[in-house]
């Protein structure tokens, strides 16, 4: 395309179980986007891999409305269309940070071409309002394992490293789940117990993680207030979990909004994974695993 930037923007799992709309982990599997922006009203969008052919090519597309959302932000009033590529790895809509993936590489890269007009702070901020909760798109902006919320001050995030060699499983099923169908079966309210189930596992998940002690880790990843409401939309997940349990995982929970369920492990990657592929595929889902590592990185130019 001639005087363009290119990024690449690792995927994520979020909420790790109890963490929900909090915990975020980035994963080393990449989109990476090609972008120019253009002084003309043109769109021409070049999609390759995942859901090539489910993405929209024209004013719809995410990345291109993210993009403008950046240009309006900053007060841009010279470009008005963009030459963009995707190399897709993110599977869509299966709970792998697909749309924080594309929210987080536009905005990145539209800001790298108009010479960083925004702090990585802004991006954050922006990118979570255009999500609308910040747990993917924290780990997609800044790698590794990262917490995030909102409070008084505003949007914060603290992102750390694994102390543990920590192999992420996902078992990505062959059908998509929508976040907001996935949020539609949650409750506006919960019982006092299991908020402070959430609360405890919470606080041990992160502080296990933080301090590499993989005995903590043992059943922290458990969830009451989430997980068991989104069971109806996952065919087979108690099944795919004790699979998973069985062979030595640490943990296994929903990734992100599903429906693609995730074992955290040391070891026994493969077994664990093709056990999670035979157990959904007792329920009649066919899927497949990959056996990922935690990115460090987050989003970076290329
Ligand atoms: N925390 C979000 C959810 C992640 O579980 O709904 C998906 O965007």
């Amino acid at each position: 395309m001639g005087n363009t930037v290119k990024v690449r923007v690792p995927g994520t799992t979020a909420n790790c179980g109890p963490g929900f709309d909090v915990m975020g982990i980035a994963c080393n599997l990449y989109n990476e986007l090609e972008l120019k922006l253009l002084p003309e009203h043109v769109l021409n969008i070049e999609i390759h891999g995942d859901g090539a052919n489910k993405i929209a090519l024209d004013e719809r597309n995410l990345v291109w409305k993210t993009i403008e959302r950046l240009l309006k932000a900053v007060g841009d009033t010279k470009y008005h269309g963009a030459e963009i590529i995707m190399h897709n790895n993110v599977p869509l809509s299966r709970g792998l940070g697909s749309s924080s993936a594309a929210i987080v590489a536009g905005l990145y890269a539209a800001n790298c071409f108009l010479g960083e007009p925004l702090s990585k702070q802004g991006i954050f901020e922006l990118a979570d309002e255009i999500e609308g909760h910040p747990d993917n798109v924290a780990p997609a902006l800044f790698g590794g394992i990262t917490v995030s919320l909102h409070n008084q001050q505003g949007l914060k995030h603290i992102s750390f490293p694994s102390k543990l060699p920590l192999k992420l499983v996902v078992a990505i099923p062959d059908f998509q789940l929508s976040t907001k169908k996935a949020r539609s079966v949650l409750k506006a309210n919960v019982p006092f117990a299991d908020a402070i189930f959430n609360v405890s596992h919470t606080a041990m998940l992160v502080a296990a993680l933080a301090q590499g002690d993989a005995e903590a880790l043992k059943g922290v990843f458990d969830d009451k207030l989430v997980q068991p409401y989104r069971a109806e939309l996952i065919p087979g997940m108690y099944d795919v979990f004790e699979a998973a349990n069985k062979l030595g995982a640490l943990g296994t929970t929903i990734s992100g909004a599903g429906p693609t369920l995730i074992a955290y492990t040391l070891e026994n990657e493969d077994a664990i994974g093709e056990a999670m592929v035979k157990a959904f595929a007792k329920h009649d889902i066919s899927s497949r695993y990959l056996a990922l590592d935690i990115d460090t990185k987050g989003v970076i130019a290329l």
